[in-house]
């Protein structure tokens, strides 16, 4: 019995055209085991067809030999690459999962430690009456200086020391313009707090920052004295601090208070034995305040012989370090969450 070689040659290309296809179709080993048995295995269809190239006249035979041999080495290649990307697959799989495990919490956000130490400070002056007020941070000279009987030569007013934005024209270096604001607007009596961020060129230091936030307090009315200044003050120092913080004033001047007064609080950390903290003196400023200057009251139109007042401006900042006892004010507007996580 002889075959054409020709009609070999046919019947291997047949083989391995059925035979990438069956690989090419195998989602799994096992099925891509079977093919590689139906078509490369001992008894499969390649070596039932090699069988018949001992028939092959001898003049085709070395032709058909090379197709026979490229036949076999496309499958065997062919296998090799299916069977490494099915094993790519299960490994991408990964492990089985475990369904029990307890989920990720999502994300909760919270409040800044300012801002909760700034919500504190409403919340307990909102108990003797006061209520927020809100300036610009971009202000005038005349509301942030002039108004506040600073003068434009006065060094604050200075470039070194407030970023100006045009001829009269500043970031507010501090919440005072807010009470100018505040008494155009409205008759005594007034009781405001005013929160906010203000400017200022200051190193970007562990004390200092560019742009922190204050709260200015204002109390106008007729008859308001340094009596009832004191007493609101130790309110709110009972309250913020506890009932063991005692206060302290201590004589200051403020060009827009007359008299003034920086008040302080005792230490907590050491509870005014002296400690680093405190620099030995067992003492800590919270604020800088005073009885309003009559002369603010002629700026914004009061009569000064009817009405009295008291203001004052803390940095909530400077407060939140102190009770959390955050040695640097940096960390506090850097925005690193995982520092400010903490304090939800
Ligand atoms: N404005 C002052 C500052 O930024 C703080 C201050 C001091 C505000 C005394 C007041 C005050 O209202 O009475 O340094």
């Amino acid at each position: 019995m002889t075959i054409e070689g020709a009609a070999l040659r046919d019947r291997l290309d047949e083989i391995l055209a059925r035979g990438l296809a069956a690989i090419e179709d195998a989602t799994d080993e096992s099925t891509l085991e079977e093919a590689r048995v139906r078509f490369l295995g001992r008894n499969g269809l390649l070596s039932d067809a090699l069988s018949a190239m001992r028939d092959v006249p001898a003049a085709e035979k070395p032709e058909t030999g090379r197709a026979a041999n490229r036949t076999k080495s496309e499958l065997e290649a062919a296998f090799e690459r299916r069977r490494a990307a099915l094993a790519g697959t299960s490994a991408e799989r990964g492990p089985a999962r475990d369904l029990t495990l307890p989920g990720r919490r999502a994300w909760r956000g919270g409040l800044h430690p300012v801002t909760r130490v700034i919500d504190e400070i409403c919340g307990i002056f909102r108990e003797l009456g006061f209520t927020v007020a809100t300036g610009p941070e971009i202000e005038t000279d005349w509301h942030n200086f002039t108004a506040l009987n600073i003068p434009l030569d006065h060094p604050a007013a200075d470039m070194h020391d407030t970023f100006y934005l045009d001829d009269g024209v500043l970031l507010r270096t501090h919440t005072s313009p807010v009470q100018a604001r505040v008494m155009l607007e409205h008759r005594p009596p007034i009781r405001i707090l005013a929160p906010g961020l203000v400017f200022r060129r200051d190193p970007w230091d562990a004390s200092h920052a560019p742009a922190f936030e204050q709260i200015e307090g204002l109390a106008v009315d007729e008859g308001i004295d340094f009596v009832e200044f004191r007493a609101a003050i130790d309110f709110f120092v009972h309250r913020f601090f506890g009932p063991s913080a005692r206060t302290r004033f201590r004589p200051s001047y403020f060009p827009f208070t007359e008299p003034s007064a920086e008040v302080d609080v005792t230490c907590l950390l050491c509870g005014g034995t002296g400690c680093p903290a405190c620099k030995g003196t067992g003492w800590v400023e919270i604020m800088g305040s005073g009885m309003v200057n009559p002369a603010v009251f002629e700026a914004v139109g009061y009569d000064p012989e009817r009405y009295t007042g008291y203001a004052f401006g803390m940095g909530p900042a400077r407060i939140a370090m102190l009770r959390y006892r955050i040695p640097d004010i940096r960390l506090l507007y850097e925005g690193d969450a995982g520092f400010l996580e903490q304090f939800r």
